[in-house]
């Protein structure tokens, strides 16, 4: 069957409401007080979604519920927490037990990007000398960044799954859904001089689609799908944010670089993580962002 109304126009369907509503929604975005968090965020609460926000900085989170929370239909409710302790994980899994009775979309958006390291080298001396003796490159710094960056996607993915279940449970033709944020980082083969950076964004896009599988397999009704950024504004990439928590990067860089001639914006993020949240046919995906990044430069 064609149309689950045949012979009858269904065209309200079609209606932007209708195909991206995120109204009374309960949300999670990890790292919410600036950057593609902060956009996350906006997308989701100007839209009438209930958006707890979580990072290690109250302030940060408190500046966003602040300026951003007010004469929406949504809302904004910080939750300091920092997402590489199991034990403020359950705190937070714990908080919103105690408030929500499901939860309908996770996103994993907290992030961190370390050292940089040279990796054009005219010799196999040299390479070592960049790559290797390099007081920047430990151990500790790529148990860093795959901490934040992977192992926390997974810890929290897995602690949410009573109440993201629940959520698909309690609301027919939902489905409720993790997204990770991940990046072009994690698809080019470049280390864009940040290896360990890469690798553990490579290794969140491969956790995305095992997990997006491990849980069909057993039988629950959770999606998992990745938006892979490329370059928006944000403390990682601008280095800072201003009072309203935003960051700026100026066009004029990206010009000649990325097909679109500049960094992503609000608009573009904001347009991505409503289609994955709505679109309960999307499962075990990776929507990459980019403006033609990947496309210029191959993966
Ligand atoms: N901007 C880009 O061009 C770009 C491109 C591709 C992918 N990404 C990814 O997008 C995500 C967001 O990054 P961003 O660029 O928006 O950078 P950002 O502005 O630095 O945001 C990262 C957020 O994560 C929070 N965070 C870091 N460690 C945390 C922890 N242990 N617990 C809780 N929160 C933590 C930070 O807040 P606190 O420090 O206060 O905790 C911060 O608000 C990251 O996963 C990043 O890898 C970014």
């Amino acid at each position: 069957m064609a149309s689950d109304y045949p012979g009858s126009n269904n065209n309200s369907q079609f209606k932007l409401q209708n195909i991206f509503n995120v109204e009374n929604k309960v949300a999670l975005v990890t790292g919410g007080g600036s950057g593609i968090g902060l956009m996350l965020i906006q997308a989701l609460a100007v839209n009438g979604a209930k958006v707890y926000i979580c990072g290690r900085t109250e302030e940060k989170l408190e500046r966003v519920a602040e300026t951003y929370g007010q004469d929406i239909s949504g809302q904004i409710i910080p939750i300091t927490c920092d997402i590489t302790k199991k034990e403020e994980i359950a705190s937070v899994y714990d908080q919103l037990a105690s408030k929500e009775k499901y939860l309908d979309i996770l996103i994993n958006n907290a992030g961190i990007s370390t050292a940089t390291f040279q990796t054009e080298s005219s010799s196999a001396e040299e390479m070592k000398k960049n790559l290797f003796e390099n007081e920047d490159a430990t151990f500790q710094d790529w148990d860093d960044v795959y901490r934040t960056n992977v192992s926390s996607c997974y810890f929290m993915s897995t602690c949410f799954l009573p109440m993201l279940q629940k959520a698909s449970e309690a609301q027919h033709g939902w489905s409720s859904t993790i997204i990770n944020i991940t990046s072009i980082s994690g698809q080019v083969k470049f280390t864009q001089h940040h290896p360990q950076y890469n690798a553990s964004k490579a290794a969140t896009l491969h956790l995305t689609r095992m997990m997006a599988n491990e849980i069909q397999s057993n039988g629950l009704t959770i999606r998992v799908n990745s938006i892979a950024p490329g370059v928006f504004p944000s403390e990682m990439t601008a280095g800072e944010s201003g009072e309203n928590q935003k960051s700026h990067i100026p066009k004029e860089k990206f010009e000649g670089k990325v097909p679109a001639a500049r960094p992503g914006n609000d608009r573009d993020m904001a347009g991505a993580v409503l289609f994955c949240a709505t679109n309960t046919y999307l499962n075990g995906e990776h929507i990459t962002v980019d403006g033609g990044y990947t496309l210029a430069t191959g993966r």
